[in-house]
């Protein structure tokens, strides 16, 4: 399965506001007859609309309400708690237990996430840290073998040593007891009813199971699953699932310490310590003591705005801010001109060198979070970038103010893309973004009770130290893996104006970047600006979305002295813009939509 397999047609169109990129875009991509969109044949009218109007291309817009995410059975759940008086932590409860059910390989209860909320009432902006944590019993040469040797990837992730505490049921809970209004057991069961009567698999459901097919079927409960009968759930069934549905029962009626006491915690450790060939470490413990954690927003200015999002855990807000923060210092109003790539794509290369040497969890590293996001800091850097010059020869992290002494060495984690992102507002005005993961596509393929375990521990780095120096994001017990989610909202005079976030690995800070410039910056409107083809840079090697307009940099780019690899660039952007009125954009490289009223 290819990108251009999972794109609806409406991906000819929506590229870019300025001609000369449109007409490139109408060359480069031919339309797809098979919009890969049959399995959703079902849907309410709002959402058959919604697609309509994905497919040609254009935001959705309302007046009181909107909810973007990936998936339509999901954002159904989710507007329908809006219209019904709901709030947008309401609505997240509906549309993540949903999720987890119809894109199980994204996000779901064995997972994490981080969520910015934007209250209407007190103006104020809170973030919540809902990611997994390293058991007790995790030690910092987790994913090493017995001679000090970092494992390989997928060694790593497939199986129980990866598993760390899940975060999102807690996270869900929280959310609706801070800001819900709607009763918590109702809003489980749309996901209730349609894992019991079964749900339509959808195409890249089923391209992702057949896509992975043999690391599947290296767990029973996890072939059984997405195998019945030997062969990968196919697009258009119907597939049911019961555990899920009695899982979600539970804590429908008894809250989340059905999750993390009794006995599907037991299970989900048994799970992860009977796990064959690569047991983990979870204990009954690390699930009992799992708490969500408030932190502080991370805002950084950009132009007339505020760029706020979820701090350490979390290298998201600080360096999608590090980037809008130091190209804050240009003009670039042309995205015509390989010079504004050269200034993003360094600006984002100078960010990433400072992630992988000061980012990490601040409750067991400091970390100068203040002196990151320092506009006096942010200048200095952009200084290394200004005139119309070549690429960076070199990148080095610089040296932000900070009150400790200490050195880092820099960090040698992998990211691989999968995760989901959810951007709601409701009818009084309140804005949520949640970035929701089980990291790598299936997580660490371990089902059990209906939902897929998370391989979030290997988001740490691997190594200990580098250059003899100890690295921030190494693993320790208790402490949460460093993460590129990105959800965010930006504030104009204290008031909401746009709220998104997207999966992606650590590309995800980029598709955000981008994607926050072309909105504000160049006025696209939000689904042009979600939709715009791919330039990402983050340690040197300039990424150009295969198939399309931006293609054309390959040269302009290579001549400034960049590496250039074309590939796929699968984002899953979810954006609501607030203005007059609510208008949503759905990456057309997924399969989300946006339903508003
Ligand atoms: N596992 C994806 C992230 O947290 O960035």
């Amino acid at each position: 399965m290819t990108l251009r397999h999972l794109l609806p047609s409406c991906l000819l169109t929506m590229f870019l506001v300025t001609p000369g990129f449109a007409q490139q875009a109408a060359d480069a991509v031919e339309p797809e007859e098979d919009t890969g969109i049959s399995a959703f044949e079902n849907l309410t009218d709002a959402a058959q609309e919604a697609l309509a109007v994905k497919e040609a291309g254009e935001p959705v817009t309302a007046e009181e309400w909107m909810v973007v995410a990936a998936n339509p059975l999901a954002v159904e759940a989710g507007a329908d708690v809006l219209a019904n008086g709901g709030t947008a932590a309401d609505a997240m409860v509906a549309v993540q237990a949903v999720l987890g059910l119809v894109e199980p390989q994204s996000s779901g209860l064995g997972g994490g996430a981080f969520l910015v909320w934007y209250d209407a009432a007190s103006g104020e902006m809170t973030t919540l840290d809902g990611r997994e944590t390293a058991p007790l019993a995790a030690s910092p040469t987790l994913f090493q073998d017995e001679n000090g040797e970092r494992l390989e990837f997928f060694d790593a992730v497939v199986g129980g040593l990866s598993v760390g505490t899940p975060g999102t049921p807690k996270l869900m809970e929280d959310a609706h007891r801070r800001w819900g209004r709607a009763n918590w057991g109702d809003l489980l069961q749309p996901a209730i009813t349609l894992a019991e009567d079964g749900f339509a698999v959808s195409p890249r459901m089923a391209a992702a199971v057949a896509g992975d097919a043999e690391r599947l079927q290296r767990f029973a409960a996890t072939a059984a699953y997405f195998f019945p009968d030997g062969e990968p759930v196919a697009e258009g069934s119907i597939l049911q699932n019961p555990d899920y549905a009695d899982t979600l029962r539970q804590i429908a009626a008894m809250g989340t310490d059905a999750f993390y006491t009794g006995p599907i915690a037991e299970d989900i450790v048994a799970t992860v310590r009977n796990a064959d060939g690569n047991p983990g470490v979870l204990s009954t413990l690390d699930l009992a003591l799992y708490n969500v954690i408030e932190r502080d927003p991370v805002c950084v200015a950009f132009r007339v705005y505020e760029v706020c999002g979820m701090g350490p855990p979390s290298s998201g807000a600080l360096t999608v801010g590090q980037i809008l923060g130091i190209i804050d210092n240009f003009d670039f109003d042309d995205p015509e001109d390989p010079n504004t790539w050269r200034l993003i794509g360094d600006a984002s290369r100078l960010a990433f060198a400072d992630r992988g040497r000061y980012m990490a969890d601040s409750d067991f590293v400091p970390m100068p979070t203040q002196g990151l996001a320092d506009p006096a800091y942010l200048e200095e850097r952009a200084s290394l970038i200004e005139g119309d010059s070549v690429a960076l020869a070199e990148v080095a992290p610089g040296e932000p103010e900070w009150d400790h002494a200490q050195l880092w060495g820099d960090d040698v984690s992998i990211e691989l893309p999968s995760t989901s992102h959810i951007s709601i507002v409701d009818s009084y005005g309140n804005a949520l973004s949640m970035t929701t993961t089980i990291e790598n596509g299936f997580g660490s393929r371990l089902f059990v009770r209906g939902f897929l375990l998370n391989n979030e521990l290997t988001d740490f780095s691997f190594s200990t130290h580098s250059d003899g120096y100890p690295i921030a994001n190494r693993v320790e017990p208790g402490k949460r893996p460093r993460s590129s989610m990105s959800p965010t909202i930006v504030t104009e005079d204290g008031a909401p104006v746009l709220v998104i976030g997207s999966p992606g690995g650590s590309r995800i800070i980029g598709y955000v970047a981008k994607s926050i410039i072309a909105h504000l910056e160049w006025g696209m409107d939000v689904q042009q600006a979600v939709s715009m083809p791919h330039l990402v840079n983050r340690f040197g090697t300039y990424d150009v979305e295969e198939g399309t307009d931006a293609v054309a940099f390959e040269t302009p780019l290579t001549e400034l002295g960049y590496e250039v690899n074309v590939r796929g660039l699968n984002s899953g952007l979810h954006a609501i813009a607030i203005g007059k009125e609510l208008s949503g954009g759905a990456d057309p490289r997924r399969e989300g939509i946006a339903i508003g009223d």
